[in-house]
């Protein structure tokens, strides 16, 4: 018999750990919403035992996955243990003690209570709400804080997993620069959030130069703040609209955007995928990882239908029915690909070099 593979064991228990932690807040804060606030109870469709099965055979899947890819070197297994435990321990009872004013805005169909500091001029409009009713939107410290543990919560611990599925397709289109030394390859993340998949990314590219651009100065000083906690050479970070990247044409050999895309309105992801086009390199990559959608993914379709009456999503329906292959198509990307990896899909794109011009 061989020896057992303790990390992969270890691998698997952390996951598992994380789904029945994930299931217990949910069944446990339900029960509380069922007592205290009834009436703030979205309306939502029962999930048929059939679709569980699904749903956990897809999740096994995507573990395997995971494993499997950081046993062939793709990223370091480590990655897959990485999280600040102690911050996310220390901050999990204010989720608790948010959760009651996020009932009240579900409940009142309360959904642009920003921050009254903050310049308003300085955010394009749609983006001026409480996505997933957070306290704040994206706009407090506060909200930055908890936005990974909530993530995490809502996908039963399989966030990151679902995230490191850009790192393959992004390292096979950076293929066409390898006769380039690591250091002078720019790959830039928009929307990049608290930072989690920079991380990812610096885990699979010890030397690349990282960039990442949120429109949340409070998400990016988070993820200043967890990135530089890993010691790591780290990326530059700029608040910015992803719909006006403010970096030149052609000055980044690959792009990754993950989660970005069923937060905004259509017009604003046409804009997006524009912008992204502009600023990579002829023959670059783009590599795109959002929700997935009824084409793709047509057996989850209560859940996705349920996902927006739950948590204030106002794009979401909008985009699980949009062709994001005809407006990658439009923008000037080719040989576009795709795959689902449980409740994310994601797209790879390259950007024809000057010479298939
Ligand atoms: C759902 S979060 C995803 C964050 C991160 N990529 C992740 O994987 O966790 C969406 C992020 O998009 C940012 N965002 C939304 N609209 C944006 C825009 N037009 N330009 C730049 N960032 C935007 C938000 O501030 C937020 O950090």
């Amino acid at each position: 018999m061989g020896e057992p593979n303790l990390t992969k064991l270890a691998y698997q228990t952390l996951q598992k750990g994380k789904g029945l932690a994930g299931l217990a807040h949910k069944q446990l804060s339900s029960k509380l919403l069922e007592l205290l606030a009834p009436d703030a109870i979205p309306e939502t469709k029962a999930i048929p035992s059939e679709l569980l099965k699904k749903i956990r055979s897809s999740m096994a899947s995507l573990e395997k996955l995971d494993w499997q890819e950081a046993e062939q070197g793709l990223y370091p297994k480590s990655q897959l243990f990485d999280a600040p435990w102690l911050e996310w321990a220390a901050r999990y009872p204010l989720i608790w003690l948010d959760m009651p004013s996020t009932w009240l805005r579900r409940k009142y169909k309360k959904t642009r209570e920003i921050p009254s500091k903050i310049n308003k001029e300085l955010y394009p409009d749609y983006y001026l709400q409480n996505f997933h009713h957070q306290t704040d939107g994206y706009l407090s410290d506060h909200s930055a804080e908890l936005y990974d543990l909530q993530v995490e919560i809502l996908f039963n611990g399989t966030a990151d997993s679902m995230r490191r599925r850009i790192i393959k397709p992004l390292k096979s289109g950076l293929k066409t620069f390898l006769h380039k030394p690591q250091g002078s390859i720019r790959i830039l993340d928009i929307a990049t959030g608290t930072g989690r998949t920079l991380m990812q990314i610096r885990g699979a590219f010890p030397e690349v130069e990282l960039l990442g651009i949120d429109l949340s100065g409070e998400y990016l000083r988070q993820a200043s703040h967890f990135l530089n906690s890993r010691g790591k050479k780290f990326a530059q970070l700029i608040r910015a609209n992803a719909e006006k990247i403010p970096f030149p044409n052609s000055s980044m050999q690959a792009l990754t955007c993950v989660f970005l895309l069923h937060e905004l309105p259509r017009k604003a992801r046409q804009n997006v995928i524009d912008e992204c086009w502009r600023v990579i390199e002829p023959g670059g990559v783009f590599v795109l990882a959002d929700s997935i959608q009824i084409e793709d993914s047509p057996q989850f379709s209560v859940i996705m239908e349920d996902f927006h009456k739950i948590f204030h999503e106002p794009y979401y329906n909008d985009y699980i029915h949009d062709n994001i292959k005809e407006k990658l198509i439009k923008s000037g990307f080719i040989s576009i690909t795709s795959q689902t990896h449980f409740m994310t899909r994601v797209w790879t794109a390259v950007k024809p070099s000057n010479k298939a011009n």
